[in-house]
């Protein structure tokens, strides 16, 4: 058997038809939907990344600044801009790129943004939100990888579902997010003791650990839907995710490929979380 590749991109660009759509509805509405982003440093990824963002933004219609400033600016400053973007009816959205400089508080910076603007989900408001089943952000990368099974018409409900990796903002939320859709949830990590053992059980499995290989063929129950959330390189250089694609596809129902899967979606779900932001302003 092999498996069906869930198609990130083709999945990304839907999304954002429909953010194009929801932003062009506003404005006709007199409201123009506003991403406001702030860099600090010169960190040569989040230079990449915020370009993206910023993109992405405007493509789909949706307005979006970039703020940069030097890795020398002070926290204190930085809460400032922050508290002055919260006050600002203006902007809906901020999202503050990390890594910050050693010298900030990084949870500190998160926690200053309005929950109401939080469209990263990072603020512990929106993580207590996802818990609560409250109304909230949610974290663009789990929010993806779920539009991911939900667009194969995958029914969670009861389902195995094993999430590898326990971080704040994929594992444990996308947990949550699994557990809200009635799915069977069970959340490894670096100590579980049979990673086989869990995993051999799952009808889905999410890995997102920043490691290859980290999900093997011989782990996979046959037709079992597996979202790769890991970004790394293998011995040629080359991009990979977390689970040995090439073994795994002939073992599984569905896959996502990396590049191509995961990664399209989660910069998608910025830009859903950004017009959610401006709709319920507005
Ligand atoms: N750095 C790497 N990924 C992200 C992200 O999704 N949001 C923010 N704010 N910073 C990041």
């Amino acid at each position: 058997m092999t498996a069906q590749i869930i198609d990130g991109n083709a999945l990304a660009k839907k999304t954002r038809e429909e953010v194009a759509g929801r932003t062009a509805a506003l404005k006709a509405k007199g409201v123009e939907p506003h991403l406001a982003i702030i860099l600090v440093g010169e960190d040569p990824a989040s230079q990449v990344y915020v370009k993206h963002k910023v993109a992405d933004s405007e493509q789909t219609g949706l307005k979006a600044t970039l703020e940069r400033y030097p890795a020398t600016m002070s926290e204190a400053d930085l809460l400032a801009r922050v508290q002055a973007l919260n006050a600002d009816a203006k902007v809906h959205g901020i999202l503050v790129q990390l890594p910050l400089p050693r010298h900030m508080d990084a949870q500190k910076v998160i926690e200053t943004i309005a929950p109401a603007k939080d469209v990263d989900g990072f603020h512990v408001q929106s993580a207590g939100a996802l818990l609560t089943g409250l109304p909230g952000f949610w974290s663009c990368t789990p929010y993806g990888c779920l539009k991911l099974i939900d667009s194969i018409g995958f029914d969670l409900k009861g389902k195995n579902a094993v999430v590898i990796g326990r971080s704040n903002n994929v594992g444990k939320p996308m947990a949550l997010m699994l557990l809200g859709r009635d799915a069977t949830v069970t959340l490894c990590h670096s100590r579980t003791k049979d990673l086989k053992a869990h995993t051999l059980m799952a009808d889905v499995i999410v890995a997102a650990v920043g490691r290859r290989n980290v999900v093997t063929a011989d782990m996979v129950k046959p037709g079992a839907v597996i979202i790769d959330v890991g970004m790394n390189r293998n011995d040629e250089g080359k991009l990979c995710g977390d689970v040995d694609f090439a073994g795994v596809k002939e073992v599984a129902g569905w896959i996502t490929p990396v590049p191509g899967g995961v990664g399209p979606m989660t910069r998608a779900m910025l830009l859903v979380n950004t017009i959610e932001a401006a709709e319920r302003a507005a």
